[in-house]
């Protein structure tokens, strides 16, 4: 991770994973102090290159860079001369001539960051790519969970919706799989490929939400991705919340201290309803405010001498 960045959660041993998790309990506490602000990164420059929209990552990216002591600069594909047709690869250089220190990046291509790495000395940190990889989502998930649950080890992990095109789950279901979670996932048949069940013994499909949700410690609900295709897999917002959307006469059938994540944006009476997403044991704020921790432990370990 301290040289080349941090492309995904696959390459990651639980070694690697358990120590981000650990820095990022060591930043939780701040979060809620008046003082947040450190200088461990002081005198570094951290760029923020986004070429999809966000909200939670970028925002929680740029906060933890700067209660580090950091200098930041956030761009945009909007406003930036990718405008005037200049090449990611072009760009990235020109960006990376002016010496950050590191690049934070998203970009709707799967393999965008990947492809760049090979290029470029800065190291990168993957803010979601393509349908590909979101490995500061997952890592967040995972510290939402255990500050609920003492080991991810034999849980019951629900990933309910838009899994074909969900770099969280795919980020998810590296990083579950690797500590021992059972990951059963479910959808719209055309959302969940059988292949994902070859992943791991430890992942198995169906298509009843009700089947799904039985005896879950986790209940993870996905956004259905529109942008990624269009409205060919659901007819209508009503019918796919009829059989796919979580509502709290489901919440009976699982654990009875079961949480409720979502990674955001959520789209209420699509995927989950107003009196789920607001429910006690929705953690969906929880995952929120963990970002800023887990980013602020992932850019802390990118310096070693720090
Ligand atoms: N979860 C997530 O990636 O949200 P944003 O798109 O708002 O960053």
């Amino acid at each position: 991770m301290q040289s080349r960045g941090l492309l995904g959660i696959e390459p990651l041993t639980a070694e690697d994973i358990q120590k981000i998790l650990d820095r990022s309990r060591f930043y939780q506490p701040l979060q809620a102090r008046t003082g947040k602000k450190l200088t461990s990164l002081s005198g570094k420059t951290i760029l923020h290159l986004f070429y999809e929209s966000s909200t939670r990552t970028r925002t929680s990216f740029e906060i933890a860079a700067k209660r580090l002591g950091a200098d930041t600069l956030s761009i945009t594909a909007k406003g930036s001369s990718v405008d005037k047709g200049e090449s990611l690869l072009d760009t990235m250089n020109t960006l990376a001539a002016m010496r950050p220190d590191a690049i934070v990046m998203r970009h709707a291509s799967s393999g965008a960051p990947h492809f760049l790495a090979r290029y470029l000395e800065t190291p990168i940190i993957n803010a979601g790519d393509g349908t590909h990889e979101h490995p500061t989502q997952a890592l967040l998930d995972a510290l939402t969970i255990l500050d609920h649950k003492p080991s991810l080890a034999g849980l019951r992990v629900a990933i309910i919706g838009d899994i074909v095109h969900s770099r969280v789950a795919r980020s998810n279901l590296h990083l579950l799989t690797k500590f021992g979670a059972q990951v059963v996932l479910c959808g719209p048949p055309p959302m969940v490929p059988k292949e994902l069940e070859r992943f791991s013994p430890l992942v198995s499909r169906t298509f009843r939400i009700e089947e799904a949700i039985t005896d879950a410690d986790v209940i993870m609900m996905l956004r259905v991705q529109l942008e990624r295709h269009g409205s060919y897999l659901v007819s209508s917002a009503n019918e796919y919340f009829r059989f796919y959307g979580l509502r709290l006469e489901h919440l009976k059938s699982a654990k009875p201290d079961a949480i409720v994540m979502h990674p955001g944006p959520i789209n209420r009476g699509r995927e989950i309803s107003s009196e789920v997403a607001d429910f006690p044991r929705s953690v969906i704020l929880n995952q929120v405010e963990n970002g800023v921790a887990v980013r602020m432990a992932v850019l802390d370990l990118l310096f070693p001498s720090n």
